[in-house]
């Protein structure tokens, strides 16, 4: 397994690419399942959820091509990738290539409302708290399907189609509202979906299923109405850019000091997030090309912050938030309030000489003068990059063990931070 070394204590000078967004580069591939034309998607990041994804939708049939490298793009210049469902040969999503990435359930939706049918492995994915899919098949059992749990699979059948009707979440789910749009489109009838996700890579989900013939309104609001149509066709569309890549990379910054322009990232997808570092003395402006991030010697001021759907501050920059925190100048409050068990960052941050107390929900860090380099392990993927961030900052050598959380969801992540200046090299193991 690779391991990822860091010596800490170098600030970080240059210019960061923003790659397109992990979270709505899935639920796009996976929308390809609801046509036999093809749908080409640029801005696609190579990320190894991605081709997980890939390996699954090949299973299901769907033929994929990617383009060539050209000329002048480097490797962290996203993927332009065709795909193309012409037939569905297989309704069934195996345990084996489900069980790796739980975004991977998805399927089940675009699956069933085009052939009546799907067999989807229960899923796993990060171990961060019970993530259980009972919104999504009630999502699906109000547009008309019969779900039967069998053996670890959901089984979901509407041998006569799925029909619109109201959908009404009792808390937000970002998977939910993806399921759910995807089963309604094909749906006959209208489809309201209430207590949506209001998250940026829905309204890019929609965006894309817009341009291949659905009618969609109220995306990016919690109350989004679907006009069902009998088919849909091919479309281009670009993945909008990773607002966690940008916030996690604007906290690595803040951590260890310097200027760095994240290219092509967008503020309005992460104004709280950036609201944030404001608050702890960071500098952030928005310019044409993205997002400058800036500090110099200020020290960093604690802070008070609860994890919320969009617009919130997203739970996924939690554990890097608590990362800059162990910095700063006084005692900081974060509050988890999307998953239980999304701490386990804490012990390995401590192993760095941070200062977390937990109670209940919260977390209290306790700023120190300083971290010191230690060989970490990590459970998740942001939590792996915490310790990252721990890392950028700590003296002497932090080894990062289990890489591989690393890769599902940070493209280039050692390049990237190299070109800055961080001392951070990748052990193949
Ligand atoms: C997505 C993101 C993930 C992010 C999360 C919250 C992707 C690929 N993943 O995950 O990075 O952390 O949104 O922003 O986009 N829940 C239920 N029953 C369900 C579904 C969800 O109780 O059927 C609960 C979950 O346990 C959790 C909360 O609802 O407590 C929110 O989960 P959800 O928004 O569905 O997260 P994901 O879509 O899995």
């Amino acid at each position: 397994m690779d391991r990822i070394r860091i010596t800490g204590g170098q600030r970080l000078n240059g210019v960061i690419p923003i790659s397109g967004a992990k979270n709505a580069a899935l639920p796009l591939m996976i929308a390809s399942l609801l046509t036999d034309e093809t749908l080409t998607l640029t801005n696609v990041p190579r990320l190894s959820d991605v081709s997980a994804l890939s390996r699954i939708l090949s299973n299901h049939g769907v033929d994929r091509s990617v383009a060539g490298k050209r000329i002048g793009q480097s490797a962290e210049t996203g993927q332009t990738v065709a795909l193309t469902a012409r037939q569905i040969v297989d309704t069934c999503a195996p345990y084996d290539l489900v069980s790796t990435m739980r975004a991977s359930f998805w399927v089940i939706a675009p699956i069933l409302a085009r052939m009546g049918e799907a067999k989807v492995s229960l899923p796993g994915g990060c171990a961060i708290g019970t993530r259980p899919v009972d919104l999504l098949l009630m999502a699906l059992e109000r547009l008309g399907a019969t779900i039967t749990i069998e053996g670890g699979y959901a089984l979901a059948r509407a041998p006569k189609g799925l029909k619109g009707a109201e959908i009404v979440f009792p808390k937000v789910t970002v998977g939910g509202t993806h399921t759910a749009l995807m089963a309604a489109v094909l749906a006959d009838g209208t489809t309201v979906i209430e207590n949506a996700a209001r998250e940026p890579e829905v309204v890019d989900l929609a965006a894309c299923l817009d341009k291949m013939g659905a009618k969609i309104e109220g995306a990016g609001t919690s109350r989004i109405i679907i006009q069902g149509v009998s088919r849909l066709g091919g479309a281009h569309h670009a993945v909008l850019p990773d607002r966690i890549e940008t916030g996690t990379y604007a906290m690595a910054v803040a951590m260890t000091g310097g200027d760095v322009l994240l290219e092509g990232a967008r503020a309005d997808l992460l104004q709280a997030g950036l609201d944030v570092l404001s608050q702890a003395g960071v500098d952030i402006s928005e310019t044409n090309e993205g997002i400058r991030v800036r500090r110099n010697g200020a020290a960093l001021e604690p802070v008070d912050v609860t994890t919320d759907p969009f617009p919130g501050f997203p739970t996924d920059l939690q554990a890097q938030l608590m990362a800059l925190m162990t910095m700063a100048k006084g005692t900081s409050r974060i509050r988890e309030t999307i998953f239980e068990n999304r701490f386990m960052h804490v012990q390995e941050l401590a192993r760095l000489g941070a200062k977390i107390r937990l109670d209940g929900d919260a977390a209290y860090v306790d700023g120190v003068e300083k971290l010191t380099g230690a060989p970490v392990m990590a459970t998740d993927l942001r939590a792996s990059v915490s310790l990252v961030i721990g890392g950028l900052v700590a003296e002497g050598e932090t080894m990062i063990n289990r890489v591989y959380h690393l890769d599902r969801g940070f493209e280039a992540l050692e390049t990237k931070l190299g070109r800055c200046g961080a001392q951070i090299e990748r052990i193949s193991g």
